[in-house]
């Protein structure tokens, strides 16, 4: 079955982010002219994901105002005969079919993916986390799903960590059986350096088979007391295969002030029309 629904779990409060994420969700921080947010939905348009259900929380309202269409830009617009403004507003609510649910509390990223149950059915979706920024040739939902249509279960997104940096992640202990193809034997949530199976770290791109939710119910709560993915993940093992892809692709941490930083660098110097004025600024950068 065709991987057509896409999760963003977008309930977090943002607190490597604070103060800034008291106001506005971490999600809508610009990179470069683009909300954070819209990177993930562009990536899923370009893996020909049909649907986009997005897991909200209190003060997050500016998510769903920025994919809605805004009437009152489209009449100023219109009168102004600012046409390439009003494409531009107009685009992004006709981008994909979006719908809404509330994490009614910050139980955590599993917990948070249980309550999209209803609007997944029975079909195998994906999971976008969109402070994982990537910046590759070929999307790396696109890439993953070309995985699965070979493997047809479940693939992590995973990429090689420095072991200062293993502790932040879910790890996996695998096989590689194709290049950069690994199959999952075990998996664990932030483990410290003595106890990590490997240094290959989940990222935030998930493809799962609706199996999930029958083990997200039953997961209790790990580390940091939260309902974590990466626990019931493990317990889909005892039915299912799982996979992983160590991904094309640079990753920046947008919830690292320095990474988000070097993001917007990478991202601006990719954009043509910024280039030129972007490059002379930092060779000229007056410290
Ligand atoms: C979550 C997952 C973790 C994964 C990480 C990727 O952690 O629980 O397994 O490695 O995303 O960014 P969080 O960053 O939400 O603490």
């Amino acid at each position: 079955m065709k991987v057509n629904k896409a999760v963003f779990p977008a309930a977090g409060l943002g607190t490597r982010l604070l103060p800034i994420t008291k106001a506005i969700p971490k999600e809508m921080l610009i990179l470069v002219d683009k909300p954070l947010i819209q990177y993930g939905v562009e990536e899923c348009i370009e893996s020909d994901i049909q649907d986009i259900i997005i897991i909200t929380g209190r003060g997050k309202t500016a998510i769903e105002d920025y994919f809605d269409r805004s009437i009152e830009h489209e009449v100023l617009l219109k009168e102004k005969g600012k046409h390439d403004l009003l494409k531009s507003v107009n685009d992004i609510a006709s981008m994909i079919n979006f719908s809404y649910t509330r994490q009614k509390e910050a139980l955590g990223l599993g917990h948070a993916i249980l309550c999209a149950q209803n609007l997944i059915g029975d079909e195998p979706f994906s999971i976008i986390l969109s402070d994982d920024i990537i910046d590759a040739k070929v999307p790396v939902m696109k890439q993953m799903i070309e995985i699965y249509k070979k493997y047809r279960y479940s693939i992590l997104a995973v990429q090689k960590v420095k072991d200062e940096d293993i502790s932040k992640y879910g790890i996996i202990k695998g096989i590689e059986i194709e290049k950069g193809i690994y199959k999952i034997e075990d998996l664990v949530e932030k483990p410290g350096l003595e106890e990590a199976p490997s240094n290959l770290a989940i990222i935030g791109r998930y493809i799962l088979t609706p199996r999930i939710f029958d083990f997200l119910k039953e997961t209790k709560p790990g580390k940091g007391g939260e309902i974590q993915l990466t626990d019931a993940i493990k317990s889909l093992l005892s039915i299912q295969p799982v996979y992983a892809l160590e991904f094309e692709g640079t990753r920046y941490d947008g919830g690292n002030k320095l990474e988000l930083l070097e993001a917007q660098i990478t991202f601006g110097l990719k954009n043509e029309e910024l280039k030129k004025g972007l490059l002379n600024f930092i060779q000229n950068i007056n410290l």
